[in-house]
């Protein structure tokens, strides 16, 4: 490969950008990579020399920023996969120091907070277009098709555009279903790419990080009800993962339910034990799912059930607590099910999972539609529900009939309203009742479904007891009031400390 042939310079080879970089090459483009870890660089070398057979290289290896400008066809395009936070503009002045120009395009694919790379945009101009993607789908989804969510300068976008839809997943528009190859070298060209441009930027990122928040909920409502079926229905993790794979050729079809069947049925080969029975149950988090909690909360966006799954990791990191917890705080006496009995009660956690699943989905978007309200974004809920069914982590079946919701409706006010759902919601609702019911008899913790439910009913409720709320915080703040039956935005007080205010009559 001679210099200025390459296509891309890639920098920052961990497992996310070595897998970013095989796929680029997969589709064809030749890739000049940096990482300050030259083991890495070497590591990427050898994969392609194992896996492009007798072809020429299709990946380059650089020593320093220069030598990977170097080798890049003007203008250039450079990706960057670093961890998110200040590693990012490390490389970026590195980049201005090694000589980069306005034109060429540097893209963020990390997990980047949406704001830092609004103020980056801001912060670069001039000296290069700062572009950003966000990614989803893990290691695998990088390798062999993740979910992309661009966003950015609209002109950068035209030349990223070819490349971002050529390594993104692929889905069936049909079925909605992924069209899966995991063969190196024989990447996935038919189909509809899961990469649209979602908007300006900051905008793409944003929508990952609700992404991730829904990621939390759907995964909270998942170990919820094993837990339910692991206490309450004395049910063991291979009978569960049975039931999970049942579940998974409905209505729930989705990769976490996949996967968390396939966890289920690990062994541990240290103990031959069930492998979740020696994990630690503590819950880590990287911050995606606590930022998408901060932006519901600043934007006034109910999201209850992201929140409560964000809740669930940390007071499950409170372990010796629990532990000493639970010998000291009573609960109830759990009651044994019939086998008649535990049939029903599974069939009923299935509905009562999927209903939850629709609230926790129903509120990410609603975040998303607030957000967009407020930061100006133009976002295509029907294409970001289509980007979401092929690659990313909670790609689902599901995603499908969301986006037919949106473009049945693209001014849709909450999901819950789609009429698809809200047949879906009052059919099995009777069945999700009972199951909460039913773990909280038992004492069994379930806030995400709780939250979900909650949020159901609040949502269907013409008169909350808000008015109650307004009542108090007039009597103690002044805050005022507004009246039903005045005009909307009118500020009414009574004056609480007056004895002689007029009160109603208690009716004896
Ligand atoms: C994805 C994932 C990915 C990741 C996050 C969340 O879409 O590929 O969301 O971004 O798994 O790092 O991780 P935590 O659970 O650690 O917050």
């Amino acid at each position: 490969m001679s210099d200025k042939q390459c296509d891309i310079g890639f920098i920052g080879l961990g497992v996310m950008g070595s897998n970013l970089t095989l796929n680029l090459a997969d589709h064809g483009y030749r890739v000049a990579c940096f990482d300050l870890d030259q083991n890495k660089v070497d590591a990427i070398l050898a994969q392609d020399a194992s896996e492009r057979g007798d072809q020429p290289p299709r990946v380059e290896g650089c020593n320093s920023y220069t030598e990977l400008l170097s080798k890049l066809k003007s203008p250039h395009l450079i990706i960057l996969s670093v961890p998110a936070g200040a590693p990012v503009d490390h490389v970026c002045h590195h980049l201005i120091d090694a000589g980069v120009q306005a034109d060429d395009i540097v893209i963020d694919t990390g997990n980047s907070l949406w704001t830092d790379s609004v103020e980056r945009e801001e912060q670069y101009k001039g000296k290069f277009i700062f572009f950003s993607t966000a990614v989803s789908g893990g290691e695998v989804g990088a390798r062999f098709g993740p979910s992309l969510m661009p966003s950015g300068n609209p002109y950068a976008w035209t030349r990223i555009e070819p490349v971002l839809k050529a390594i993104s997943a692929k889905v069936d528009p049909n079925t909605g279903k992924p069209i899966e190859s995991y063969a190196p070298g024989k990447p996935v060209k038919e189909g509809e790419p899961c990469a649209t441009y979602i908007g300006p930027v900051g905008a793409g990122h944003y929508v990952k990080m609700v992404h991730n928040g829904i990621e939390y909920a759907d995964m909270q409502l998942i170990c919820e009800a094993y837990h339910i079926m692991r206490t309450a229905f004395a049910m063991g993790p291979d009978e569960i993962a049975h039931t999970f794979r049942q579940w998974n050729q409905g209505k729930l079809n989705s990769y976490l339910m996949e996967i968390s069947a396939e966890v289920l049925e690990q062994q541990d080969p240290e103990t031959d034990q069930p492998l979740v029975d020696v994990i630690l149950d503590k819950a880590g988090q990287k911050g995606t799912g606590l930022w998408t909690a901060v932006s519901a909360l600043q934007v006034g966006s109910p999201a209850q059930t992201i929140t409560a799954a964000v809740f669930a990791r940390s007071i499950s990191s409170l372990k010796d607590e629990r532990v000493t917890a639970s010998q000291q705080l009573a609960g109830p006496t759990q009651q044994p099910l019939s086998d008649a009995a535990k049939t029903q009660a599974i069939s009923q956690l299935e509905h009562a999972l999927y209903c939850s699943k629709i609230c926790a989905y129903a509120q990410g978007f609603q975040l998303m539609a607030t957000a967009a309200k407020e930061h100006g974004w133009e976002l295509d809920f029907a294409e970001i529900a289509k980007i979401w069914r092929a690659g990313c982590i909670i790609r689902a079946v599901f995603l499908q009939s969301i986006a037919k919701a949106y473009e049945q409706d693209e001014n849709l006010a909450n999901l819950l309203l789609a009429p698809y759902f809200s047949e879906q919601i009052a059919k099995y609702q009777a069945d999700w009742r009972q199951s909460v019911s039913q773990a909280t008899l038992n004492g069994i913790p379930c806030p995400a479904m709780m939250s979900a439910i909650s949020y159901y009913d609040a949502y269907r409720t013409a008169v909350l007891p808000a008015n109650l709320l307004q009542g108090q915080r007039d009597y103690f703040g002044a805050h005022t009031y507004q009246r039903l039956d005045k005009l909307a935005g009118k500020k009414f007080h009574i004056n609480w400390s007056d004895p002689a205010r007029p009160q109603v009559a208690i009716k004896k």
